[in-house]
């Protein structure tokens, strides 16, 4: 119950003797929830992406049911709904395009509804992104509770991911190395349990993330999906959002800078998915904290690879987990946190904190001994790239990061799925592949097509890396010297467009630097011929995406989405206060 004096978000719907009051009691008891469950208490939303098309969302009935018994145990009053779902390998074109759509949904819904604090329950990598953007937005007290990495497959002996081992099995595949009959085996041994993917593809990383942020209890990243413990973190998270309601700690209170470089940190700490670049971006535009590219620059210029795992590294996040999870990866990097930042937990970073960073330093290094030296992330800048991309590399081959090559264009993707075989392509090891038309608009929803495949007439030679270049996103787990997040994109005129084949490319990693030798003049003229391309979505969300969507730079998020409401009381819940709104 409440103390005494303390006035509820959700006494606006429930606490009336007059007709609104009545309508909403009266919906509740419809229910079969009697006046003495819910009136008076603090009313937990949780927020669930379940779905039956996101395998790796499917264990969060049984989730949501861990974190309902957490709630009722400290006196709250959990009431379970769904918003959209997005699932990374069944969703078509791309889970990118509809990730502000959940994020408006789940906004939405948490302002619409009479909750007093939500639990997100996210887990597939744009889910996490989506559900953080819409609460920072709505600005009611939320606590994440991530799904956990999936068991691990096992095939011919090995234990794999599912990304970065998949990736190589096709290439295996192509040079025919691999039979058909082998990859159906790896087929069917690849998704062995439910759970998100279980190296630090983007949705381990956005869970890694979460506990930098402070959005999530300590030690929740990391617990495996199918681990008993990740229920009882389930009660917990459920009991704790009983009190984030009471005390009002609202998700503005702690997704500050400094949350914000702590969350970074972590992203190069671990060897983090670069998508997370363009979900931090955006969360931070949600919440008006001034967060750009140079920003991740900065703090990757003195940030080491800490944690030895796939897909810079050799195990999985089970490791990280029996290793001590996020929180022994915190302590080991403590030095470079903000340790006051405030927490979910009411808590600072600092307070959080377990005394020792863990004992298995094969899996997370001491600070004075780190598995890779600073700089797994470089953001680079030129006239191919007036607005930045940004490369891993940490999983790119070190003799490529200064480069320089002429250009093989493909025009788009279906280019690209034409030529990539033929045997009459020109290209050489020192080429350097460009994709356009992959980005925010052009795809339109900046897929992950970056890791583009090497052609295979140079892969039968043994080529196993080339530099490439795009505007598109690339998947957590995949690896290669892949120039990433062009901005501005080729679709909206950016210097993508303009690049011929032979153009010479020349990329600096460690100067930051992205150049195509051509001359201001020549760059110009060319622009002056260039056709912008006709929009593929004529009606609906799609066209609202492609009209509205900022670039990479800014997260892609849509720009009336950014900062916070200038005009609280229009807000639909200030509007339709004490009303009812329909019946
Ligand atoms: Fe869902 Fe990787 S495909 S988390």
């Amino acid at each position: 119950m409440t103390e005494p004096g303390m006035r509820l978000r959700s006494s606006k719907w429930f606490a009336g003797q007059d007709v609104p009051g009545f309508v909403h009691r009266s919906a509740m008891r419809a229910s079969g929830f009697s006046r003495m469950a819910f009136e008076g208490r603090p009313i937990v939303g949780i927020c669930n992406s379940w779905s039956e098309v996101v395998n790796c969302n499917m264990h969060f009935r049984g989730l949501a049911d861990a974190v309902r018994r957490g709630v009722l145990a400290a006196g709250g009053f959990p009431l379970e709904f769904p918003t959209i779902s997005l699932g990374e390998q069944m969703m078509k074109p791309t889970t990118m395009l509809f990730r502000n759509l959940m994020a408006m949904d789940v906004e939405e819904s948490i302002r619409a509804y009479p909750f007093d604090a939500v639990v997100l329950l996210g887990g597939c990598d744009k889910t996490v992104p989506a559900q953080i953007m819409g609460a920072a937005s709505a600005d009611v007290p939320a606590i994440v509770l991530t799904g956990g990495p999936a068991s691990p497959a096992v095939f011919e002996g090995k234990q794999m991911g599912v990304g970065t081992d998949l990736w190589q099995a096709i290439d295996k595949v192509r040079s025919g190395e691999m039979s058909m009959a082998d990859y159906d085996r790896l087929e069917a041994a690849a998704g062995p349990s439910m759970g998100h993917c279980p190296e630090m593809g983007t949705a381990s990383t956005m869970a890694t993330l979460v506990e930098g942020l402070g959005m999530t209890l300590p030690g929740a990243a990391a617990v495996p999906a199918m681990d008993s413990r990740r229920l009882q973190i389930g009660e917990m998270v459920g009991s704790r959002a009983v009190e984030l309601a009471r005390e009002q700690l609202r998700p503005s209170q702690i997704l500050t800078a400094e949350a914000f470089d702590n969350a970074i940190t972590l992203m190069l700490t671990v060897g983090g998915s670069t998508n997370a670049i363009v979900h931090l971006l955006a969360i931070a535009g949600r919440v008006g904290v001034d967060l750009d590219l140079d920003r991740f620059h900065e703090l990757s210029a003195r940030t080491p690879l800490m944690v030895n795992v796939r897909p810079s590294g050799e195990h999985l996040v089970e490791q990280v987990f029996h290793a001590g999870g996020i929180p022994a990866v915190m302590k080991a990097v403590e030095s470079l946190l903000h340790t006051d930042a405030v927490t979910v937990t009411g808590k600072t970073v600092g307070e959080n904190l377990p005394a020792t960073s863990g004992s298995d330093k094969s899996v997370i290094a001491d600070i004075d001994n780190p598995f890779k030296p600073p700089q797994g992330l470089a953001v680079v800048r030129g006239n191919l790239a007036p607005g930045g991309a940004v490369i891993k590399c940490s999983a790119a081959s070190e003799e490529l990061l200064v480069h320089e090559g002429p250009a093989v264009v493909f025009d788009d993707m279906n280019d690209l799925m034409k030529r990539f075989d033929d045997p009459e392509l020109e290209v050489t090891p020192d080429s350097v592949l460009v994709l356009r038309s992959a980005g925010p608009r052009g795809a339109p929803g900046m897929p992950e097509w970056g890791q583009l495949p090497i052609p295979t007439k140079l892969l039968r030679q043994g080529v196993t890396d080339m530099v490439r270049i795009s505007d598109a996103r690339m998947s957590g787990t995949a690896y290669g010297t892949c120039v990433l997040h062009v901005s501005p994109e080729s679709a909206v005129g950016g210097p993508l467009a303009l690049i011929q084949d032979g153009d010479l490319i020349a990329l600096d990693a460690y100067k930051g630097t992205l150049e195509v030798r051509l001359s201001d003049e020549e760059l110009d003229r060319r622009r002056a011929a260039w056709q912008p391309p006709h929009p593929r979505h004529q009606r609906g969300y799609g066209a609202l995406y492609v009209d509205r969507v900022l670039q990479a730079d800014q997260g892609c998020d849509f720009d009336f989405l950014v900062g916070r409401s200038k005009n609280p009381e229009n807000e639909p819940e200030a509007v339709f206060d004490g009303w009812i709104g329909g019946w």
